[in-house]
Protein backbone atom coordinates (compact mmCIF):
# COMPACT_ATOMS: atom_id res chain seq x y z
CA UNK A 1 0.00 0.00 0.00
CA UNK A 2 1.45 2.97 -1.05
CA UNK A 3 -0.47 5.91 0.95
CA UNK A 4 1.07 7.69 3.09
CA UNK A 5 -0.54 9.39 6.67
CA UNK A 6 -0.08 12.17 8.45
CA UNK A 7 -0.71 12.35 12.39
CA UNK A 8 -0.42 15.60 14.02
CA UNK A 9 -0.05 15.15 17.71
CA UNK A 10 0.86 12.10 20.06
CA UNK A 11 -1.49 12.89 22.18
CA UNK A 12 -4.15 10.16 23.62
CA UNK A 13 -5.83 10.76 20.36
CA UNK A 14 -2.69 10.31 17.97
CA UNK A 15 -1.63 7.47 20.32
CA UNK A 16 -5.04 6.03 19.74
CA UNK A 17 -4.82 6.28 15.85
CA UNK A 18 -1.06 4.78 15.69
CA UNK A 19 -2.67 2.15 17.69
CA UNK A 20 -5.63 1.34 15.45
CA UNK A 21 -3.10 1.24 12.47
CA UNK A 22 -0.94 -1.71 14.34
CA UNK A 23 -3.93 -3.50 15.18
CA UNK A 24 -4.78 -4.14 11.81
CA UNK A 25 -1.41 -4.86 10.56
CA UNK A 26 -1.13 -7.23 13.46
CA UNK A 27 -4.40 -8.99 11.88
CA UNK A 28 -2.86 -9.22 8.40
CA UNK A 29 -4.10 -6.14 6.97
CA UNK A 30 -1.37 -3.98 4.79
CA UNK A 31 -1.11 -0.55 6.45
CA UNK A 32 0.00 2.65 5.14
CA UNK A 33 3.11 4.34 6.10
CA UNK A 34 2.65 6.55 9.06
CA UNK A 35 4.53 9.75 10.06
CA UNK A 36 3.44 11.35 13.49
CA UNK A 37 4.52 14.70 14.21
CA UNK A 38 4.86 15.72 17.89
CA UNK A 39 6.40 18.81 19.03
CA UNK A 40 7.10 17.79 22.61
CA UNK A 41 9.89 15.81 23.49
CA UNK A 42 7.46 13.07 24.79
CA UNK A 43 3.85 11.32 23.80
CA UNK A 44 1.12 12.18 26.48
CA UNK A 45 -0.14 15.27 25.29
CA UNK A 46 -1.51 16.85 28.51
CA UNK A 47 -0.74 14.02 30.43
CA UNK A 48 2.96 14.60 29.38
CA UNK A 49 3.29 17.34 32.33
CA UNK A 50 5.72 20.14 32.24
CA UNK A 51 7.14 22.82 34.78
CA UNK A 52 6.90 25.43 32.03
CA UNK A 53 4.93 27.63 31.10
CA UNK A 54 4.51 30.32 28.20
CA UNK A 55 7.36 28.83 25.85
CA UNK A 56 9.16 25.52 25.89
CA UNK A 57 12.89 25.42 25.90
CA UNK A 58 12.78 25.42 21.66
CA UNK A 59 10.61 28.96 22.14
CA UNK A 60 7.09 27.02 20.92
CA UNK A 61 3.59 27.38 23.26
CA UNK A 62 4.06 25.09 26.01
CA UNK A 63 1.69 22.47 25.18
CA UNK A 64 0.32 21.13 28.50
CA UNK A 65 -2.14 22.61 30.69
CA UNK A 66 -1.98 19.99 33.75
CA UNK A 67 -0.52 21.19 37.04
CA UNK A 68 1.00 18.94 39.67
CA UNK A 69 -1.63 17.10 42.63
CA UNK A 70 -3.72 17.24 39.34
CA UNK A 71 -5.74 13.55 39.88
CA UNK A 72 -8.44 12.12 36.90
CA UNK A 73 -11.82 13.90 37.46
CA UNK A 74 -14.09 11.29 36.79
CA UNK A 75 -13.98 7.69 37.03
CA UNK A 76 -11.06 5.86 35.17
CA UNK A 77 -13.69 3.23 34.71
CA UNK A 78 -15.69 5.46 32.19
CA UNK A 79 -12.11 5.71 30.16
CA UNK A 80 -10.67 2.39 30.20
CA UNK A 81 -9.72 1.43 26.94
CA UNK A 82 -11.63 -1.16 25.17
CA UNK A 83 -8.59 -3.30 24.00
CA UNK A 84 -5.87 -2.70 26.92
CA UNK A 85 -7.49 -2.97 30.80
CA UNK A 86 -5.98 -1.22 33.42
CA UNK A 87 -5.63 -4.68 35.30
CA UNK A 88 -3.39 -5.89 32.41
CA UNK A 89 -1.07 -2.74 32.62
CA UNK A 90 -0.94 -2.88 36.26
CA UNK A 91 -1.52 -6.71 37.02
CA UNK A 92 -3.96 -5.96 39.94
CA UNK A 93 -7.32 -3.94 40.54
CA UNK A 94 -6.42 -0.14 41.62
CA UNK A 95 -8.96 2.79 43.20
CA UNK A 96 -11.09 4.86 40.32
CA UNK A 97 -9.78 7.91 40.37
CA UNK A 98 -5.57 7.57 39.74
CA UNK A 99 -3.23 10.67 40.15
CA UNK A 100 -1.68 11.82 36.55
CA UNK A 101 1.07 10.12 36.35
CA UNK A 102 -0.56 6.87 37.15
CA UNK A 103 -3.27 7.80 33.74
CA UNK A 104 0.20 8.90 32.08
CA UNK A 105 1.68 5.39 32.47
CA UNK A 106 -1.48 3.59 31.70
CA UNK A 107 -1.36 5.37 28.36
CA UNK A 108 1.80 4.86 28.10
CA UNK A 109 1.49 1.16 28.73
CA UNK A 110 -0.53 0.25 25.84
CA UNK A 111 1.89 2.09 22.65
CA UNK A 112 5.45 0.94 24.18
CA UNK A 113 3.31 -2.73 24.04
CA UNK A 114 1.99 -1.63 20.40
CA UNK A 115 5.60 -0.38 19.48
CA UNK A 116 4.62 2.23 17.67
CA UNK A 117 7.14 5.00 18.94
CA UNK A 118 8.97 4.54 16.17
CA UNK A 119 6.48 6.15 13.69
CA UNK A 120 6.73 9.48 15.99
CA UNK A 121 8.84 12.19 14.92
CA UNK A 122 9.09 13.93 18.25
CA UNK A 123 10.23 18.03 18.59
CA UNK A 124 8.67 18.88 15.65
CA UNK A 125 5.96 20.96 15.39
CA UNK A 126 3.39 21.22 12.14
CA UNK A 127 3.50 24.92 11.01
CA UNK A 128 1.83 24.63 7.57
CA UNK A 129 -0.30 22.22 5.87
CA UNK A 130 -2.08 22.22 1.95
CA UNK A 131 -3.74 20.48 -0.03
CA UNK A 132 -3.70 20.06 -3.98
CA UNK A 133 -6.63 19.72 -5.72
CA UNK A 134 -4.05 18.74 -8.58
CA UNK A 135 -2.44 15.98 -7.12
CA UNK A 136 -4.61 14.92 -4.18
CA UNK A 137 -1.86 15.05 -1.77
CA UNK A 138 -1.33 17.26 0.93
CA UNK A 139 2.20 19.19 1.87
CA UNK A 140 2.99 19.52 5.03
CA UNK A 141 5.86 21.52 6.47
CA UNK A 142 7.15 20.41 9.44
CA UNK A 143 9.85 22.19 11.69
CA UNK A 144 12.61 20.11 13.81
CA UNK A 145 12.65 21.86 16.39
CA UNK A 146 16.20 20.06 18.01
CA UNK A 147 18.00 20.50 14.45
CA UNK A 148 16.13 23.96 13.78
CA UNK A 149 15.72 22.86 10.34
CA UNK A 150 12.14 22.96 8.09
CA UNK A 151 11.08 20.51 5.39
CA UNK A 152 8.12 19.49 3.42
CA UNK A 153 6.83 16.05 2.84
CA UNK A 154 3.46 15.01 0.65
CA UNK A 155 0.64 12.80 2.28
CA UNK A 156 -2.48 11.40 1.35
CA UNK A 157 -4.43 11.74 4.38
CA UNK A 158 -4.09 13.94 7.62
CA UNK A 159 -5.56 13.19 10.92
CA UNK A 160 -5.68 16.53 13.34
CA UNK A 161 -5.06 15.04 16.80
CA UNK A 162 -3.70 18.51 18.24
CA UNK A 163 -5.88 18.52 21.37
CA UNK A 164 -8.29 21.80 22.23
CA UNK A 165 -7.40 22.49 25.91
CA UNK A 166 -4.04 24.00 25.74
CA UNK A 167 -4.81 27.57 23.75
CA UNK A 168 -6.44 30.06 26.64
CA UNK A 169 -9.70 31.48 26.47
CA UNK A 170 -8.52 34.63 28.48
CA UNK A 171 -10.57 37.55 29.31
CA UNK A 172 -10.43 41.47 30.16
CA UNK A 173 -12.12 42.62 32.92
CA UNK A 174 -12.17 46.58 34.27
CA UNK A 175 -9.48 46.81 36.62
CA UNK A 176 -7.10 44.01 35.29
CA UNK A 177 -4.28 46.32 34.57
CA UNK A 178 -3.57 47.64 37.89
CA UNK A 179 -4.72 44.60 40.62
CA UNK A 180 -1.47 44.54 42.79
CA UNK A 181 -1.19 40.47 42.58
CA UNK A 182 -1.22 37.53 40.31
CA UNK A 183 -4.06 37.07 37.51
CA UNK A 184 -3.27 33.77 35.67
CA UNK A 185 -4.96 31.18 33.27
CA UNK A 186 -5.43 27.77 34.27
CA UNK A 187 -3.54 27.04 31.54
CA UNK A 188 -0.43 28.41 33.55
CA UNK A 189 -1.36 26.95 36.68
CA UNK A 190 1.12 24.62 37.79
CA UNK A 191 1.21 24.21 41.91
CA UNK A 192 -1.59 25.12 44.34
CA UNK A 193 0.91 25.55 47.07
CA UNK A 194 1.96 28.82 45.56
CA UNK A 195 -1.61 29.85 46.71
CA UNK A 196 -1.27 28.77 50.57
CA UNK A 197 -2.61 31.45 52.93
CA UNK A 198 -4.12 33.57 50.43
CA UNK A 199 -7.50 34.76 49.33
CA UNK A 200 -8.02 33.29 45.40
CA UNK A 201 -10.37 34.67 42.81
CA UNK A 202 -11.39 31.86 40.08
CA UNK A 203 -13.23 33.02 37.36
CA UNK A 204 -15.47 29.98 35.64
CA UNK A 205 -17.53 27.87 36.81
CA UNK A 206 -16.40 24.19 34.86
CA UNK A 207 -14.11 21.96 35.58
CA UNK A 208 -10.99 23.72 35.88
CA UNK A 209 -12.98 26.27 38.52
CA UNK A 210 -14.03 23.44 40.87
CA UNK A 211 -10.55 21.31 40.40
CA UNK A 212 -8.44 24.32 40.78
CA UNK A 213 -10.15 25.44 43.71
CA UNK A 214 -10.15 22.32 45.17
CA UNK A 215 -6.97 21.89 44.75
CA UNK A 216 -5.58 25.67 46.13
CA UNK A 217 -8.23 24.84 49.38
CA UNK A 218 -6.28 21.21 49.72
CA UNK A 219 -3.30 23.04 50.10
CA UNK A 220 -3.93 25.75 52.22
CA UNK A 221 -5.55 28.36 50.43
CA UNK A 222 -6.88 31.03 52.94
CA UNK A 223 -10.12 31.08 50.96
CA UNK A 224 -11.76 30.87 47.31
CA UNK A 225 -13.87 32.63 45.70
CA UNK A 226 -15.26 31.27 42.45
CA UNK A 227 -17.52 33.92 40.74
CA UNK A 228 -19.92 32.03 37.73
CA UNK A 229 -21.07 33.87 34.87
CA UNK A 230 -24.16 31.62 33.75
CA UNK A 231 -24.97 29.39 36.62
CA UNK A 232 -23.25 28.60 39.96
CA UNK A 233 -21.62 25.09 40.42
CA UNK A 234 -24.10 24.62 43.57
CA UNK A 235 -21.45 22.31 45.44
CA UNK A 236 -21.41 21.70 48.78
CA UNK A 237 -18.44 23.98 49.30
CA UNK A 238 -16.39 23.89 52.38
CA UNK A 239 -17.05 26.67 54.85
CA UNK A 240 -13.93 29.06 53.20
CA UNK A 241 -15.30 28.30 49.36
CA UNK A 242 -17.93 31.04 48.21
CA UNK A 243 -19.68 31.56 45.16
CA UNK A 244 -20.96 34.40 43.56
CA UNK A 245 -21.78 35.81 40.77
CA UNK A 246 -20.11 37.14 37.61
CA UNK A 247 -17.52 39.72 38.30
CA UNK A 248 -17.75 43.55 36.75
CA UNK A 249 -14.33 44.99 37.99
CA UNK A 250 -11.84 44.71 40.11
CA UNK A 251 -10.34 47.81 41.77
CA UNK A 252 -6.61 47.45 43.53
CA UNK A 253 -7.40 44.38 45.05
CA UNK A 254 -11.17 44.25 45.70
CA UNK A 255 -13.42 42.51 43.20
CA UNK A 256 -16.65 42.98 42.42
CA UNK A 257 -19.68 41.30 41.93
CA UNK A 258 -22.91 41.73 39.70
CA UNK A 259 -25.18 41.35 43.42
CA UNK A 260 -23.15 44.25 44.39
CA UNK A 261 -21.13 42.25 47.08
CA UNK A 262 -17.12 42.38 46.86
CA UNK A 263 -14.19 40.84 48.18
CA UNK A 264 -10.60 41.32 48.29
CA UNK A 265 -8.23 38.96 47.08
CA UNK A 266 -4.58 37.93 47.08
CA UNK A 267 -4.87 36.52 43.18
CA UNK A 268 -6.70 35.97 40.43
CA UNK A 269 -7.23 32.25 37.97
CA UNK A 270 -9.02 32.70 35.14
CA UNK A 271 -10.60 28.80 34.74
CA UNK A 272 -12.75 30.67 31.06
CA UNK A 273 -11.86 27.82 29.05
CA UNK A 274 -9.87 27.28 26.07
CA UNK A 275 -9.91 28.03 22.16
CA UNK A 276 -9.64 25.32 19.27
CA UNK A 277 -6.70 26.56 17.62
CA UNK A 278 -4.99 25.36 14.72
CA UNK A 279 -2.81 27.77 13.82
CA UNK A 280 -1.17 25.06 10.80
CA UNK A 281 -4.19 25.03 8.78
CA UNK A 282 -5.97 27.06 5.88
CA UNK A 283 -9.36 28.39 6.32
CA UNK A 284 -10.55 25.98 4.00
CA UNK A 285 -9.40 22.89 6.30
CA UNK A 286 -9.99 24.59 9.48
CA UNK A 287 -12.72 23.64 12.18
CA UNK A 288 -14.22 26.62 13.59
CA UNK A 289 -16.02 25.97 16.79
CA UNK A 290 -16.46 26.46 20.53
CA UNK A 291 -16.35 23.17 23.04
CA UNK A 292 -20.01 21.65 22.10
CA UNK A 293 -20.23 17.44 21.93
CA UNK A 294 -20.93 17.62 18.17
CA UNK A 295 -19.59 20.53 16.27
CA UNK A 296 -20.64 21.31 12.76
CA UNK A 297 -18.47 20.36 9.44
CA UNK A 298 -17.03 17.00 10.69
CA UNK A 299 -19.12 13.87 9.74
CA UNK A 300 -19.17 11.24 12.18
CA UNK A 301 -17.29 13.73 15.07
CA UNK A 302 -14.36 12.78 12.97
CA UNK A 303 -14.59 13.55 8.70
CA UNK A 304 -14.06 17.17 7.41
CA UNK A 305 -16.78 17.23 4.93
CA UNK A 306 -15.45 19.37 2.62
CA UNK A 307 -11.80 17.47 2.37
CA UNK A 308 -13.07 13.74 3.79
CA UNK A 309 -8.91 13.10 3.19
CA UNK A 310 -8.54 15.75 6.26
CA UNK A 311 -9.21 13.64 9.54
CA UNK A 312 -9.80 15.07 13.44
CA UNK A 313 -9.82 13.39 16.37
CA UNK A 314 -10.87 14.89 20.03
CA UNK A 315 -12.32 17.85 18.98
CA UNK A 316 -15.94 17.25 21.01
CA UNK A 317 -16.53 18.46 24.93
CA UNK A 318 -15.45 15.04 26.34
CA UNK A 319 -17.20 13.30 28.77
CA UNK A 320 -16.23 10.26 27.21
CA UNK A 321 -11.85 10.59 26.70
CA UNK A 322 -9.67 7.55 25.70
CA UNK A 323 -12.12 5.02 24.68
CA UNK A 324 -14.25 7.50 22.62
CA UNK A 325 -10.67 8.43 20.93
CA UNK A 326 -10.42 4.98 20.42
CA UNK A 327 -13.40 4.79 18.34
CA UNK A 328 -12.69 8.08 16.19
CA UNK A 329 -9.19 6.28 15.47
CA UNK A 330 -10.61 3.24 14.44
CA UNK A 331 -13.37 4.90 12.28
CA UNK A 332 -10.74 7.10 10.82
CA UNK A 333 -8.37 4.09 10.55
CA UNK A 334 -11.11 1.95 8.49
CA UNK A 335 -11.99 5.13 6.07
CA UNK A 336 -8.47 5.21 5.35
CA UNK A 337 -8.40 1.47 4.66
CA UNK A 338 -11.02 2.10 2.45
CA UNK A 339 -13.44 -0.16 4.57
CA UNK A 340 -16.09 2.42 5.29
CA UNK A 341 -17.47 4.07 2.19
CA UNK A 342 -18.70 7.71 3.04
CA UNK A 343 -22.06 9.11 1.82
CA UNK A 344 -22.54 12.22 -0.52
CA UNK A 345 -21.38 15.69 1.01
CA UNK A 346 -25.04 17.05 1.06
CA UNK A 347 -26.21 13.71 2.90
CA UNK A 348 -22.60 14.07 5.49
CA UNK A 349 -24.16 17.66 6.19
CA UNK A 350 -27.44 16.68 6.79
CA UNK A 351 -26.36 13.45 8.95
CA UNK A 352 -24.29 16.53 11.12
CA UNK A 353 -27.04 18.66 11.56
CA UNK A 354 -28.97 16.60 12.67
CA UNK A 355 -27.01 15.25 15.73
CA UNK A 356 -25.64 18.89 15.96
CA UNK A 357 -29.35 20.04 16.81
CA UNK A 358 -29.72 16.47 18.70
CA UNK A 359 -26.95 17.61 21.16
CA UNK A 360 -29.35 20.50 22.36
CA UNK A 361 -32.17 19.04 22.45
CA UNK A 362 -32.31 18.84 26.31
CA UNK A 363 -29.92 20.33 28.65
CA UNK A 364 -29.29 18.04 31.28
CA UNK A 365 -25.91 16.19 31.88
CA UNK A 366 -27.91 12.82 31.95
CA UNK A 367 -28.51 13.39 28.45
CA UNK A 368 -25.42 15.09 27.50
CA UNK A 369 -23.82 12.11 28.65
CA UNK A 370 -25.82 9.39 26.88
CA UNK A 371 -25.54 11.48 24.26
CA UNK A 372 -22.01 10.86 23.57
CA UNK A 373 -22.46 7.13 24.91
CA UNK A 374 -24.63 6.98 21.81
CA UNK A 375 -22.18 8.64 19.07
CA UNK A 376 -19.34 6.30 20.67
CA UNK A 377 -21.54 3.27 19.90
CA UNK A 378 -22.75 4.51 16.53
CA UNK A 379 -18.69 4.35 15.63
CA UNK A 380 -17.77 1.34 17.35
CA UNK A 381 -20.59 -0.54 15.07
CA UNK A 382 -18.93 0.15 12.30
CA UNK A 383 -15.40 -0.78 13.39
CA UNK A 384 -13.88 -3.98 15.04
CA UNK A 385 -13.27 -1.70 17.96
CA UNK A 386 -14.30 -4.18 20.93
CA UNK A 387 -17.46 -3.46 22.01
CA UNK A 388 -17.85 -2.26 25.68
CA UNK A 389 -20.67 -1.84 27.82
CA UNK A 390 -22.34 2.25 26.90
CA UNK A 391 -24.85 1.96 28.75
CA UNK A 392 -22.52 0.61 31.86
CA UNK A 393 -20.32 3.70 31.42
CA UNK A 394 -23.36 6.22 31.17
CA UNK A 395 -24.48 4.98 34.61
CA UNK A 396 -21.19 5.05 36.27
CA UNK A 397 -20.74 8.50 34.93
CA UNK A 398 -24.12 9.33 36.61
CA UNK A 399 -22.96 7.72 40.11
CA UNK A 400 -20.17 10.01 39.56
CA UNK A 401 -22.03 13.21 39.30
CA UNK A 402 -24.58 12.06 42.30
CA UNK A 403 -21.43 11.18 44.72
CA UNK A 404 -20.10 14.64 43.54
CA UNK A 405 -23.05 16.52 44.35
CA UNK A 406 -22.79 14.49 48.01
CA UNK A 407 -19.52 15.12 48.96
CA UNK A 408 -17.10 17.34 46.62
CA UNK A 409 -14.58 17.12 48.37
CA UNK A 410 -14.94 13.37 48.54
CA UNK A 411 -16.13 12.33 45.49
CA UNK A 412 -12.79 10.97 44.99
CA UNK A 413 -12.66 8.69 47.30
CA UNK A 414 -15.14 6.15 45.85
CA UNK A 415 -15.01 3.30 43.80
CA UNK A 416 -16.28 1.89 40.27
CA UNK A 417 -16.60 -1.23 39.00
CA UNK A 418 -14.97 -1.93 35.23
CA UNK A 419 -16.93 -2.16 32.78
CA UNK A 420 -14.37 -3.69 30.89
CA UNK A 421 -14.03 -6.74 33.29
CA UNK A 422 -16.76 -6.12 36.35
CA UNK A 423 -13.98 -6.27 38.65
CA UNK A 424 -14.66 -3.62 41.63
CA UNK A 425 -12.07 -0.94 42.19
CA UNK A 426 -10.27 -1.51 45.84
CA UNK A 427 -11.00 2.11 47.69
CA UNK A 428 -7.54 4.22 47.93
CA UNK A 429 -5.59 3.86 50.80
CA UNK A 430 -5.68 7.44 51.70
CA UNK A 431 -8.56 9.96 51.52
CA UNK A 432 -8.15 12.37 48.47
CA UNK A 433 -8.12 15.04 50.38
CA UNK A 434 -5.27 13.81 52.99
CA UNK A 435 -3.02 12.58 50.34
CA UNK A 436 -0.67 14.94 49.48
CA UNK A 437 1.57 13.48 47.51
CA UNK A 438 0.39 12.52 43.71
CA UNK A 439 3.22 10.40 42.99
CA UNK A 440 2.63 7.28 40.71
CA UNK A 441 4.96 5.36 43.87
CA UNK A 442 2.63 6.81 46.49
CA UNK A 443 -0.64 6.35 44.83
CA UNK A 444 0.03 2.38 44.01
CA UNK A 445 1.31 1.57 47.78
CA UNK A 446 -0.32 -0.90 49.48
CA UNK A 447 -2.50 -1.47 46.73
CA UNK A 448 -1.53 -4.90 45.97
C1 LIG B 1 -6.39 20.36 33.02
C2 LIG B 1 -6.99 19.22 32.27
C3 LIG B 1 -7.27 18.04 32.93
C4 LIG B 1 -7.86 16.97 32.28
N1 LIG B 1 -8.15 15.86 33.01
C5 LIG B 1 -8.75 14.81 32.41
C6 LIG B 1 -9.09 13.65 33.17
O1 LIG B 1 -8.92 13.60 34.38
N2 LIG B 1 -9.63 12.60 32.51
C7 LIG B 1 -9.84 12.64 31.17
O2 LIG B 1 -10.30 11.64 30.62
N3 LIG B 1 -9.55 13.74 30.44
C8 LIG B 1 -9.02 14.83 31.02
N4 LIG B 1 -8.74 15.95 30.29
C9 LIG B 1 -9.16 16.00 28.87
C10 LIG B 1 -8.05 15.82 27.82
O3 LIG B 1 -8.50 16.64 26.76
C11 LIG B 1 -7.89 14.39 27.30
O4 LIG B 1 -7.66 13.50 28.36
C12 LIG B 1 -6.74 14.20 26.29
O5 LIG B 1 -5.52 14.71 26.76
C13 LIG B 1 -7.03 14.76 24.91
O6 LIG B 1 -6.11 14.16 24.03
P1 LIG B 1 -5.70 14.80 22.63
O7 LIG B 1 -4.73 13.85 22.02
O8 LIG B 1 -6.92 15.16 21.89
O9 LIG B 1 -5.01 16.18 22.96
P2 LIG B 1 -3.72 16.55 23.81
O10 LIG B 1 -3.61 15.70 25.01
O11 LIG B 1 -3.81 18.02 24.00
O12 LIG B 1 -2.49 16.20 22.83
C14 LIG B 1 -2.27 16.92 21.65
C15 LIG B 1 -0.81 16.74 21.21
O13 LIG B 1 -0.61 17.44 19.98
C16 LIG B 1 0.67 18.08 20.01
N5 LIG B 1 0.65 19.20 19.08
C17 LIG B 1 -0.14 20.31 19.13
N6 LIG B 1 0.11 21.12 18.08
C18 LIG B 1 1.08 20.51 17.35
C19 LIG B 1 1.75 20.86 16.14
N7 LIG B 1 1.47 21.98 15.45
N8 LIG B 1 2.71 20.02 15.67
C20 LIG B 1 3.01 18.86 16.33
N9 LIG B 1 2.37 18.48 17.48
C21 LIG B 1 1.43 19.31 17.97
C22 LIG B 1 0.81 18.50 21.46
O14 LIG B 1 2.16 18.75 21.81
C23 LIG B 1 0.20 17.31 22.20
O15 LIG B 1 1.17 16.34 22.51
C24 LIG B 1 -8.16 17.07 30.92
C25 LIG B 1 -7.88 18.25 30.22
C26 LIG B 1 -7.30 19.32 30.90
C27 LIG B 1 -7.03 20.60 30.17
N1 LIG C 1 -8.66 17.10 37.32
C1 LIG C 1 -9.07 17.08 36.12
O1 LIG C 1 -9.17 16.03 35.58
C2 LIG C 1 -9.44 18.32 35.34
C3 LIG C 1 -9.20 19.57 35.88
C4 LIG C 1 -9.49 20.69 35.11
C5 LIG C 1 -10.01 20.57 33.82
N2 LIG C 1 -10.24 19.34 33.33
C6 LIG C 1 -10.75 19.17 31.95
O2 LIG C 1 -10.37 20.27 31.15
C7 LIG C 1 -11.34 20.53 30.18
C8 LIG C 1 -11.65 22.01 30.12
O3 LIG C 1 -12.36 22.42 31.28
P1 LIG C 1 -12.47 23.98 31.64
O4 LIG C 1 -13.23 24.11 32.88
O5 LIG C 1 -11.12 24.57 31.56
O6 LIG C 1 -13.25 24.61 30.39
P2 LIG C 1 -14.81 24.57 30.02
O7 LIG C 1 -15.43 23.31 30.50
O8 LIG C 1 -14.91 24.90 28.59
O9 LIG C 1 -15.47 25.74 30.88
C9 LIG C 1 -15.17 27.09 30.67
C10 LIG C 1 -15.76 27.92 31.80
O10 LIG C 1 -15.34 29.27 31.62
C11 LIG C 1 -16.46 30.12 31.69
N3 LIG C 1 -16.17 31.31 30.87
C12 LIG C 1 -15.79 31.34 29.57
N4 LIG C 1 -15.58 32.61 29.17
C13 LIG C 1 -15.83 33.38 30.26
C14 LIG C 1 -15.80 34.77 30.49
N5 LIG C 1 -15.48 35.62 29.51
N6 LIG C 1 -16.12 35.22 31.72
C15 LIG C 1 -16.47 34.36 32.70
N7 LIG C 1 -16.52 33.04 32.55
C16 LIG C 1 -16.20 32.55 31.33
C17 LIG C 1 -17.62 29.29 31.18
O11 LIG C 1 -18.80 29.85 31.65
P3 LIG C 1 -20.23 29.67 30.94
O12 LIG C 1 -20.81 28.44 31.58
O13 LIG C 1 -20.93 30.91 31.29
O14 LIG C 1 -19.97 29.53 29.47
C18 LIG C 1 -17.28 27.94 31.84
O15 LIG C 1 -17.72 27.92 33.17
C19 LIG C 1 -12.52 19.61 30.51
O16 LIG C 1 -12.52 18.51 29.64
C20 LIG C 1 -12.23 19.14 31.91
O17 LIG C 1 -12.72 17.83 32.16
C21 LIG C 1 -9.98 18.22 34.08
Amino acid sequence: MNTKIAIIGAGPCGLAQLRAFKSAEEAGTDVPEIVCFEKQDNWGGLWNYSWRTGLDRHGEIAHSSMYRYLWSNGPKECLEFADYYFEEHFDYPIASYPPREVLFDYIQGRVIKANVREKIRFSTAVRNVEFSEESDTFTVTAHNLTDDQSYTEEFDYVVVATGHFSTPNVPNYEGFSHFNGRILHAHDFRDALEFEGQDLLVIGSSYSAEDIGSQCYKYGAKSITSSYRTAPMDFKWPDNWEEKPALIKVDGNTAHFADGSSKDVDAIILCTGYLHHFPFLPDSLRLKTNNILYPLGLYKGVVWEKNPKLLYLGMQDQWYTFNMFDAQAWYARDLILGRIELPSFEEMQSHTKEWHELETAQGEAAYAIDFQGEYTQMLIDETDYPNFDIKGVNRTFMDWKHNKKDDIMGFRDKSHASLMTGTQSPPHHTSWLEALDDSLEAYLKQEK
